[in-house]
């Protein structure tokens, strides 16, 4: 029998009109959100506060509306005509990718067409963008191509008080940038290069990735850049002393009152004492309203998920309408915007986040807060050079923005997983990110843009000297800088180039010279990225090293190649087996273990090297490969003959 479809002949051509009325709905309540956030009554103001000021910090309470607002006043303000663009750069990749979607929609435009984000592997803009949103980072990436940020008329430097460590060089480098561009400046040190006093860039001497783009410039002038500082943090005052007296508003934000709650003892395990919270303490017993608890990983948030799952099926029927949504970075962009949506009626929505919903995202409709009062940071040792991430308590700060997150749309409550004795002891603020991580990429930027005193460099603070003075060696050790401190060429510029950690980008140009890149490309992207479940990157690195001409080839079932490959690469991290079955890495003499995650937890091997080093309970290494010890004085003899 024929089916239906068979049989059906079509005559005529039949046009459906799309049912426009939810859209038309959620644009009309998008609409109503905009109108009263606190900002939309200080429009006016703060424009002409732009237009009067070169630089403005701008203070205001999470939100409050300063990331989705601001970029479109001044878009509307006429701050992109001539073709400019306003860029805003965020410290975390899913704040840009978030925010620039609601933007998108805010402005009712295709994403990627006004309205774009720009991050490292991902570029969603065109040439029509006109309000971009990137992370902190790949602005002073693009620097190195264009060290004038010539397309921009206006840059905001977003959750300044974050101060990670590519913020707190890019306020450095826009300090200088800025000079330049304003008027009447005829010599200027960004890189050496030379203005000439009608404001025309002359063209440097010697050739560096940004000498293309000044030919471009020649005869040109460029138009002022008005640099905006935005913070969530009351305390304007290290910016604007940084930033030569900067003028501060603040933006009036609407907080409710918010119960804070202690546990009565210490707890051992937060993991568990986070769950007995959201079920016993707040879902049998608190009104509605959504959870938001700050874990320290994707681990973390993933063992949560799973264990609420658990519970749940325990419970009964009618008391089982909660649903969970995770949030951190290497989460794909389209999860990431589930944490915006609604939970169904009747069913309380428990988000578990690391600290990107500090302030970085704003997610609408939470009541509760659940605070262990940890947070997984950066550390840096700069005498063994170590760099490890770690779990340590947050500061007074973190804790206060955090519980600040239960009050934004109603009273709400926060749960702190600690003693209120805790709270007394802990540091008032959190230490900047470039105080306690390797410079070793900061020092080869810095260089690659032509800053040659990285000692002298105005940071808004400065890194001790030893540990720009590790990283310095660390870079001449992996042959990025000459031995007078210079970029060195082609290998320290080729190493700037790629969007990677110096020690990553050395293994893909050594990789060319074993004939095993095609290799080392996999190896590379799966190690860069926070999850190789979730972004396969190697398609972007590839591009790249293309582009600087390197010979993709394979070694083929060579593994000795590659291996010696990575020994020549990775040779900083080597470690040898100690009698008592550890091993002693051999730049730091830090004495450690194979993680038990590694397949080669259970190895022999007397010489490896690794790529990790993890401080938990123990002192632990990851991402092992073994090697044969004398390779690492035929294959780094100015590094390990010395020793002999
Ligand atoms: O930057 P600030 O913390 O001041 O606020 P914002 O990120 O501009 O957020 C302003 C408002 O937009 C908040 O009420 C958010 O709930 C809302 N928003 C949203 O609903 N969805 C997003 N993807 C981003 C913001
Ligand atoms: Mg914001």
């Amino acid at each position: 029998m024929p089916s239906m479809a068979q049989s059906h002949n079509p005559k005529g051509k039949i046009s459906f009109n799309h049912n426009n009325k939810p859209n038309f709905a959620r644009r009309q309540k998008i609409l109503e959100q905009r109108k009263s956030l606190p900002i939309a009554s200080v429009e006016k103001r703060l424009i002409e506060e732009v237009q009067k000021h070169d630089i403005l910090i701008i203070v205001g309470e999470t939100g409050s509306g300063k990331t989705t607002q601001i970029p479109q006043f001044l878009f509307n303000a006429g701050f992109c005509r001539d073709g400019k663009s306003i860029g805003i750069t965020q410290p975390r990749r899913v704040a840009a990718v978030t925010v620039a979607k609601r933007v998108a929609e805010e402005c009712g435009v295709e994403l990627g067409q006004k309205v774009g984000y720009s991050i490292r592997f991902e570029d969603v803009t065109s040439s029509s963008t006109r309000i971009k949103y990137m992370t902190d980072g790949l602005l002073l990436r693009e620097a190195l191509l264009d060290p004038f940020l010539s397309k921009y008329s206006v840059i905001i430097v977003d959750e300044a008080h974050e101060r990670t460590v590519h913020t707190d060089v890019l306020l450095g480098l826009l300090k200088k940038v800025q000079k330049v561009r304003s008027k009447n400046v005829e010599d200027h040190t960004l890189v050496g290069r030379k203005r000439a006093s009608n404001g025309t860039i002359l063209e440097k001497e010697n050739t560096d990735p940004g000498v293309s783009v000044l030919k471009q410039y020649q005869g040109r002038k460029l138009p002022p850049l008005k640099l905006i500082i935005m913070s969530a943090s009351l305390d304007a005052r290290v910016f604007s002393e940084y930033l030569g007296g900067a003028r501060a508003v603040h933006i009036q934000g609407r907080q409710f009152p918010v119960d804070i709650f202690y546990t009565v003892d210490p707890q051992t395990d937060y993991l568990d004492s986070a769950i007995v919270t959201i079920f016993q303490v707040i879902h049998s017993n608190e009104a509605s309203g959504d959870i938001l608890v700050f874990l320290t990983g994707q681990e973390e948030i993933e063992s949560v998920e799973k264990q609420i799952q658990e519970n749940l099926k325990q419970l009964r029927e009618e008391d089982r309408k909660m649903i969970t949504v995770p949030i951190f970075s290497s989460l794909p962009s389209e999860q990431q915007m589930r944490v915006f949506a609604p939970a169904p009626p009747g069913f309380r929505k428990v988000i578990l986040a690391t600290n990107i919903a500090e302030t970085s995202v704003t997610i609408p409709g939470i009541k509760y807060v659940i605070d262990p009062g940890v947070v997984k940071a950066r550390s840096y040792d700069p005498v063994r050079g170590m760099e490890s991430l770690v779990v340590v308590p947050t500061s007074k700060a973190q804790a206060l923005q955090r519980s600040g997150r239960a009050g934004r749309e109603g009273p709400g409550k926060c749960f702190r997983l600690y003693p209120e004795s805790e709270f007394e002891k802990l540091e008032d603020s959190t230490k900047p990110e470039i105080k306690r991580c390797n410079l070793s990429n900061v020092i080869l930027q810095l260089k690659a843009l032509g800053v040659d005193d990285v000692f002298g460099f105005d940071f808004i603070e400065k890194p001790s000297r030893a540990a720009i003075k590790k990283s310095v060696e660390e870079l001449i050790l992996l042959g990025a800088l000459t031995d007078d401190c210079k970029l060195s060429d082609p290998v320290g510029c080729q190493m700037a180039r790629l969007p990677l950690d110096p020690i990553y980008s050395k293994a893909l140009i050594l990789a060319s010279q074993f004939n095993c890149l095609e290799e080392m490309l996999i190896v590379v992207a799966m190690l860069s990225v926070d999850s190789i479940f979730y972004e396969p990157r190697e398609n972007q690195i590839r591009r790249h090293v293309e582009q600087m001409g390197l010979c993709i080839s394979s070694c083929g079932d060579d593994t000795l190649q590659f291996r010696r490959c990575l020994a020549a690469a990775f040779f900083l991290n080597a470690a040898l087996k100690q009698p008592d079955g550890k091993y002693r890495a051999l730049a730091s003499g830090e004495v450690v273990s194979i993680h038990p995650s590694s397949v080669l937890f259970r190895t022999k091997a007397d010489c490896i090297i690794f790529n990790e080093f993890v401080k938990t309970s123990d002192k632990y290494i990851r991402n092992v490969t073994i090697i044969d010890g004398f390779w690492l004085t035929e294959l780094a003899p100015h590094y390990y003959a010395k020793e002999e």
